[in-house]
């Protein structure tokens, strides 16, 4: 019998590279097919439908999207076109197709004002452009799509690609102290942690009848600050790291000062296992 299908956008980026890390211990389960930016360039609606009905896919997981935050306030154009229409092409070619897609959103839908866990049914107020257009892309997602799951998650990290772990280590060996902002308050998340929710839910085979927005990151409700105090403490970095507030670091885009969400929903409907903020961001600089 054809092992099914699994198509995963962004191969270059961290998710879809722990994705493809982790693939090979579901080999005998699943084919794959990974693709980047040469392979299938997003911003092209035609060619995304065609590459699809070309490939016949059982799931797609998208984890492509156009994440420079601060770049994004001058080109939303690029930002709509990437992660807005191209999944909502996706959800619309699945949902003909009998293709469950598996859709990546993030916390920056929120805006923070609410100062509690967000739940996934809590009401959206993206601060930027960036944040417009992943919530745009939710939205059209589950307009074109019945059975579609939207993972939101947050501070991402991995031993792969630009992020903020590899950026924290390069500053502390460079510097003998840095500045962090100390009144964000949010979630890390280790895609490698992600990449395994996700092959959890395609394992699970739990049917859909609806398509649900689901939240995923590791536990913790730490600041940027406390984040890169436990990079140094694990990096063993001999750097002094200083709380600043979010008005000494001013970035074209605005940002949330709170953004933990809950994550119970992914738990109860597919199993997965939250895991600690701490040992998820050992294991990583370990591999670094
Ligand atoms: N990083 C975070 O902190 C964070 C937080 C919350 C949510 N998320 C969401 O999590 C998901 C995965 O993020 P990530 O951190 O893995 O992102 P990433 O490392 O920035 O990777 C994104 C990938 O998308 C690809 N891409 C961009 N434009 C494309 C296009 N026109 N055609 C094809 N591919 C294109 C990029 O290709 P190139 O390598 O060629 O540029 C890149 O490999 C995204 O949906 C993101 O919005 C991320």
């Amino acid at each position: 019998m054809t092992k099914p299908l699994i198509l995963v956008t962004g191969k270059d980026g961290q998710l879809g590279f722990e994705l493809m890390q982790l693939s090979e211990q579901f080999n005998n389960q699943f084919n794959f097919l990974f693709v980047g930016r040469n392979e299938l360039d997003l911003s092209n609606s035609d060619a995304i439908a065609s590459f699809i009905k070309q490939h016949q896919p059982q799931y797609i997981v998208n984890c492509a999207a156009y994440t420079a935050v601060d770049k994004a306030e001058t080109e939303q154009e690029l930002a709509y076109a990437i992660n807005a229409t191209a999944p909502a092409v996706m959800a619309k070619v699945c949902a003909e197709m009998g293709c469950k897609l598996i859709h990546i959103s993030t916390d920056y839908v929120f805006d923070g004002e609410k100062q509690q866990s967000y739940l996934p049914t809590d009401a959206i107020h993206p601060l930027n452009v960036y944040g417009s257009s992943k919530a745009a892309g939710e939205k059209l997602v589950a307009e074109n799509s019945n059975d579609a799951v939207i993972i939101r998650t947050s501070w991402v990290y991995s031993s792969h690609g630009k992020n903020f772990v590899k950026a924290m280590l390069k500053l502390m060996s460079d510097r003998p102290e840095i500045n962090v902002v100390a009144d964000q308050i949010g979630c890390p998340t280790y895609a490698a942690d992600l990449a395994e929710a996700i092959m959890k839910i395609i394992c699970s085979n739990v049917v859909s009848t609806s398509t649900k927005i689901y939240h995923y990151s590791n536990t913790g409700n730490i600041s940027w600050f406390q984040f890169a105090q436990a990079i140094q403490e694990i990096g063993e970095k001999d750097c002094k790291v200083n709380p600043i507030p979010s008005t000494a670091y001013p970035t074209p885009a605005k940002r949330s000062n709170y953004s933990v969400m809950d994550t119970s929903d992914i738990e109860k409907d597919f199993g997965v296992e939250i895991k600690d903020w701490k040992k998820s961001l050992e294991k990583c600089i370990h591999l670094l």
